[in-house]
């Protein structure tokens, strides 16, 4: 919480994204029993997975275990996750007359287990754990809706975009009033800051972010209950960075692709957070720690810089070299 408001530490706080997940073996344990919808909607298994995860790495955040798409559910869209097919979404949005059947969420009633699942989660965490409450961005979200699952070009997303961008705007502003009342309702429920992940937004030419994106990004941040860090999270995000700094969020996640301190000069007053490569925990131990003071050497000693991966933990990491990591950045001392 100190380093999201850019107060001096000695040291930088860590938590990894996706720090529970595959990659654990009592995680595995525990989706051989349970489907992972079942999982995100059982306010009580949301709360073992979140505070082992925080537990076991000792890491100086927790993250709500949930999903980007559920709110896409409450849209009227089935959701789907087919194991080794990734998420999938139906009937996808292609274009105005598909907005006509688009529900309006009533956020409490079809999202209440998410905020049940903070609230336990806010009471078995120990006092000095922040919990992390988070939301897919716009676009992110938007582009899951429209191509009906991931997608690589994001053909059918920026086809809607330059076809009918009145019809887009009027979609990014239905998903910024949910996904504002979304995080307000995480935040009253215990959540202490809350994440944006544009994850995919990296697709886009800087003059579409601007046009198409940031203005709606602009007004999630600002509905946002004032006092609680933001962190808006992107990846390949390099070329948008500066329009990124300007969208209002106290701290901004950047992949690995960017050199961190050339990231922060992009940015300009904003709080940091990243940016190991996820791939790095895949080498010897050794290197994992030699990466990891590479990078608290170069960043360590500037306020405000939450240590972090680039992007998620991958399901093939070694649980050892996560934990190595999280040593290595406790012990470090602006040496
Ligand atoms: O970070 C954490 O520990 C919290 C949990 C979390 C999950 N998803 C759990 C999950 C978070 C923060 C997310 C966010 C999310 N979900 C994003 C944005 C982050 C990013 O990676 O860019 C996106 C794009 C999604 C959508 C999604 N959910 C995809 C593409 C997939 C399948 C890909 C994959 O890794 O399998 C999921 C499923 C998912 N979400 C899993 C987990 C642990 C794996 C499901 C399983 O157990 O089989």
């Amino acid at each position: 919480m100190r380093a999201c408001r850019r107060e001096p530490l000695a040291s930088p706080p860590v938590w990894l994204m996706r720090q529970a997940g595959r990659y654990m073996p009592e995680y595995r344990e525990l989706r051989d029993r349970v489907p992972f919808l079942t999982l995100c909607k059982s306010p009580d298994l949301v709360t073992e997975v979140t505070v082992h995860a925080a537990e076991r790495l000792g890491v100086d955040a927790a993250i709500i275990f949930s999903d980007l798409l559920l709110p896409a559910e409450a849209f009227g869209l089935e959701l789907a996750y087919d194991r080794g097919e990734g998420p999938s979404l139906s009937p996808p949005l292609r274009g105005a007359a598909d907005l006509a059947r688009l529900r309006t969420p009533d956020v409490a009633a079809d999202l209440g287990y998410v905020f049940e699942g903070i609230r336990r989660t806010r009471s078995a965490l120990p006092p000095h754990q922040p919990l992390i409450g988070f939301a897919g961005a716009p676009f992110t979200l938007a582009s899951y809706m429209i191509e009906g699952g991931g997608s690589s070009s994001y053909l059918h997303t920026k086809s809607f975009m330059y076809s009918d961008p009145g019809a887009w705007d009027e979609l990014m502003r239905r998903l910024v009033v949910t996904t504002g009342d979304y995080l307000n309702a995480q935040i009253a429920a215990g959540a202490q800051a809350v994440q944006i992940f544009d994850s995919w937004v990296g697709c886009l030419a800087p003059g579409d972010y601007g046009r198409f994106v940031l203005p709606h990004v602009k007004g999630l941040v600002a509905a946002i209950t004032p006092g609680v860090p933001v962190i808006l999270f992107g990846t390949q995000t390099t070329a948008l960075l500066p329009q990124i700094g300007a969208a209002g969020a106290g701290v901004v996640g950047v992949d690995w692709r960017v050199d961190l301190l050339d990231a922060w000069d992009m940015l300009g007053e904003v709080a940091i957070m990243g940016n190991l490569d996820p791939v790095v925990l895949m080498a010897p131990r050794e290197e994992v720690v030699r990466r990891t003071r590479e990078l608290l050497d170069r960043a360590g000693r500037r306020p405000g810089w939450i240590f972090n991966l680039g992007h998620g933990i991958l399901p093939q990491t070694p649980v050892d070299n996560v934990l190595a990591l999280v040593e290595t950045v406790h012990a470090w001392r602006g040496r």
